[in-house]
């Protein structure tokens, strides 16, 4: 890896950089003219990535494998990374359950807390920090729709994000004098490998407007986070149907579960 940091690049670090919405925010905010810090867990999908970024002209990528479950992993990049100049932090590694909380081991449960939870909450505090001291700065929290439903098989994947969402809102006012800006995301169904679905699958969701690209996901997110803005949802029927999707009656939740059910990844 090669030390940019005394450089005058501005740098911009995303989580869960190496595909679906992580890899359309990186490409992005390269073209925006950042240089890119790429994170995830497989260093093959961050090569990858780094060089598709560069062969599309960005201007600095740098990459670094971690799991962000596991203790500590916030250190230790905010040890690489922290004296940087990292204007902008994505924070957008996830992963989905879709299973009745009794049903998933210990393990998994951990897993999900330790990244959607503890990572983020650790780089907002150690990167939030650094950039209060410089005067500037943009925190995007990637949550989720499924932040506003709540059902059965979506309790593990739903709260996590629904403390996303929390927590965001709160340290965006405590970082208001400071100059820096925190946004969350909550985006409905994209069309990425996050619920395992086939290509195909995902090709017919946006084809029937049920599935947003990545693309256009990322997009509003970014024009979002730069404007200041608290919170982005992405597409307007999703707007629309925020309310009701909060307040969704038992028996309308219980259909749909059970439609449902068999899509386990
Ligand atoms: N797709 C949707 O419909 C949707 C809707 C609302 C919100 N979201 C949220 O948007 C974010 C991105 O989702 P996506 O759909 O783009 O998913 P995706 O295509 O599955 O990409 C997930 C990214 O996160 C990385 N990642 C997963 N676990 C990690 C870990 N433990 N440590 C570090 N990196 C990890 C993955 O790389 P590695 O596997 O190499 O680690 C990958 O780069 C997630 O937070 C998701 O909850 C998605």
């Amino acid at each position: 890896m090669t030390n940019d940091r005394n450089s005058s690049i501005r740098w911009a670090l995303v989580t869960g950089a190496t595909r679906g919405i992580g890899l359309a925010l990186a490409r992005g905010l390269a073209h925006r003219g950042y240089g890119l810090i790429l994170v995830a867990r497989s260093e093959e999908g961050l090569q990858q990535a780094a060089h598709q970024l560069r062969k599309e002209g960005a201007v600095a990528v740098e990459y670094t494998p971690i799991d962000l479950a596991a203790s500590g992993a916030a250190e230790r990049l905010h040890r690489l990374y922290g004296e940087w100049l990292v204007d902008v932090v994505v924070n957008n590694a996830g992963t989905f359950v879709y299973r009745d909380l009794v049903e998933c081991n210990g393990g998994r449960v951990a897993h999900i807390v330790g990244l959607h939870i503890v990572a983020t909450t650790e780089l907002c505090r150690l990167f939030g920090a650094s950039m209060a001291r410089r005067g500037k700065g943009f925190i995007l929290n990637m949550s989720s729709y499924a932040a506003w439903v709540s059902m059965g098989g979506l309790g593990l994947y739903g709260a996590t994000k629904s403390y996303v969402e929390r927590m965001s809102y709160s340290l965006r006012d405590e970082l208001r004098e400071s100059g820096v800006s925190v946004t969350v995301a909550l985006p409905a169904g994209v069309a990425t490998d996050l619920y395992g679905l086939p290509d195909v699958w995902q090709r017919r969701g946006v084809r029937l407007g049920v599935l947003m690209t990545p693309e256009r996901v990322a997009e509003r997110c970014l024009e979002g986070m730069f404007r200041g803005r608290r919170r982005v949802v992405p597409g307007l029927m999703n707007r629309v149907m925020r309310p009701i999707a909060s307040h969704l009656p038992t028996w309308v939740r219980r259909v749909l579960r059970n439609k449902t059910v068999g899509f386990q990844k």
